[in-house]
């Protein structure tokens, strides 16, 4: 006689879940690795593990309509005879044209300039679009060196070597043929159609020695007046710090494993680097010890969504923030009321699986002529002014409630954490306690 369990609810595995049974089925069904884009979407230690004190008997509030909360920060004072002033604390990142459209590189330039702040290019390349609209513009120098020309690097406001991003540190940039148009193949002088791997480290340079020297030559180029940042994924951030100030960077971006990217392998996105509460304490850690926390800057990146991330990161010691995919979805991008044309594609709307194949519905991730006619560009800079506005004001509110009249004063002091992990990552005492699990190290 066969033994049957009574019948009881059925449970799936935690380790085989949904998820994991569908990746093995389908990597067993094409022998091909997935690649999507998007940051880690696994639950990471972040800035909800932290909260804000506000203000008690020993601390005194400023009042929220009436007295004034400063914004401002000027990047790259260390060296350049024109440093970047900004209006508020928060950026927008490089991202490839080629992975963007045109129409949205534009509106990224409108809402960065409405807002006071800066826009960055990416891979790919310098566009008209983005030149003009950007009243401050960071140009990135990557390791594919993708459109890259001296012309540019002078017609841009600041610099930005690229070592690494957060979402892959140690890999290199992809993007599938079905984006690669005439313009865009023109512009990286390589064939139209053709999958794209950018190389993952620079051709002309190895180490710490070798960037110092390219520092220099980039400093030449643009006749020391344009600050010069250099972006490193969060993998090692203490060293990278040390060893980007030693080199001479003016500023430090230093972009957690929550970044975004346009496209990139499954496996990398979610197991390769840390996430991005991790690498602020050992960043700043790292500028103290060489007597230059905020002389030269530290920008963090990966995941800030709102006001609340913007207060916390600052309190932590960073100088700004920058922000991809946030942008994105100000823009217009994964928008709920594009979902039967996600669905189409296979996905759904807040996914964000669909940057890397060119088809995407809101007009932004794309080369398509009929998609890219869905985004307005004016409209969509608006509404990119607008989000930042919003992120402004609630870092504001919160700096006020804890008594500073500028968001570079908020202090690891005015933060508690919820969890363990996120005391022992950002340096501040678990709630409830005075306990900072592991300080004295990290
Ligand atoms: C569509 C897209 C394209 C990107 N292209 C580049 C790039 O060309 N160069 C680069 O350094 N980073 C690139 N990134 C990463 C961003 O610069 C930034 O590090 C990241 O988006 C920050 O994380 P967040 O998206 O969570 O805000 C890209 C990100 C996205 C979403």
């Amino acid at each position: 006689m066969t033994y049957r369990n009574p019948p009881t609810t059925p449970r799936k595995s935690a380790t085989f879940d949904d998820y994991t049974l569908s990746e093995i089925r389908r990597a067993a069904a094409t022998g091909i690795y997935d690649i999507r884009g998007g940051g880690a979407k696994r639950k990471l230690p972040h800035f909800d593990d932290l909260l804000v004190l506000g203000a008690s008997i020993s601390r005194y509030p400023l009042e929220g309509y009436r007295e004034r909360c400063d914004t401002g920060v000027v990047l790259g004072s260390r060296h350049a005879k024109k440093p970047i002033e900004l209006k508020i604390p928060i950026t927008i990142a490089g991202m490839s044209f080629g992975s963007l459209s045109g129409p949205a590189k534009e509106a990224l330039g409108r809402g960065a300039t409405l807002s006071g702040t800066s826009t960055t290019t990416g891979d790919g390349g310098m566009t008209e679009e983005e030149r003009g609209h950007s009243k401050t513009l960071v140009y990135q120098y990557l390791p594919s060196r993708y459109g890259m020309n001296p012309r540019d690097l002078r017609r841009a406001d600041a610099i930005e070597i690229v070592i690494g991003q957060g979402a892959k540190p140690g890999g290199g940039g992809m993007l599938l043929g079905q984006k690669i148009s005439d313009r865009v193949a023109e512009m990286r002088t390589l064939p139209k159609g053709i999958d794209q791997r950018s190389a993952s480290r620079h051709p002309d340079w190895t180490g710490p020695d070798d960037l110092e020297i390219k520092i220099l030559e980039l400093r030449e180029i643009t006749d020391w007046e344009k600050p010069i940042y250099v972006k490193v994924g969060g993998a090692r951030p203490y060293y990278d710090t040390a060893l980007a100030v030693k080199s001479g960077a003016d500023v430090v971006v230093i972009d957690g494993m929550q970044g975004g990217t346009a496209a990139t392998q499954e496996v990398f996105i979610e197991n390769v680097g840390q996430p991005t509460l991790a690498c602020i304490r050992p960043a700043v850690q790292a500028l103290q010890d060489l007597g230059m926390h905020r002389k030269v800057q530290l920008i963090i990146s990966g995941g800030i969504r709102n006001g609340a991330d913007v207060a916390k990161a600052l309190a932590l010691g960073v100088d700004a923030v920058s922000i991809g995919t946030a942008a994105l979805v100000a823009l217009g991008d994964n928008d709920p009321r594009w979902e039967a044309d996600y669905n189409a594609l296979g996905t759904t709307a807040g996914a964000y699986d669909d940057w890397h194949e060119g088809r995407d519905p809101a007009g932004i991730t794309t080369q398509d002529p009929e998609l890219m006619k869905r985004l307005d560009p004016i409209a969509a800079g608006r509404r990119l002014a607008n989000y930042l506005k919003v992120m402004t004001l609630e870092a504001q509110t919160i700096a006020r409630a804890c008594g500073k009249n500028s968001l570079h004063n908020l202090e690891p002091e005015d933060l508690v954490a919820l969890t363990i992990e996120a005391a022992a990552m950002a340096g501040v005492p678990l709630a409830g306690t005075n306990w900072i699990p592991g300080k004295n190290g990290f």
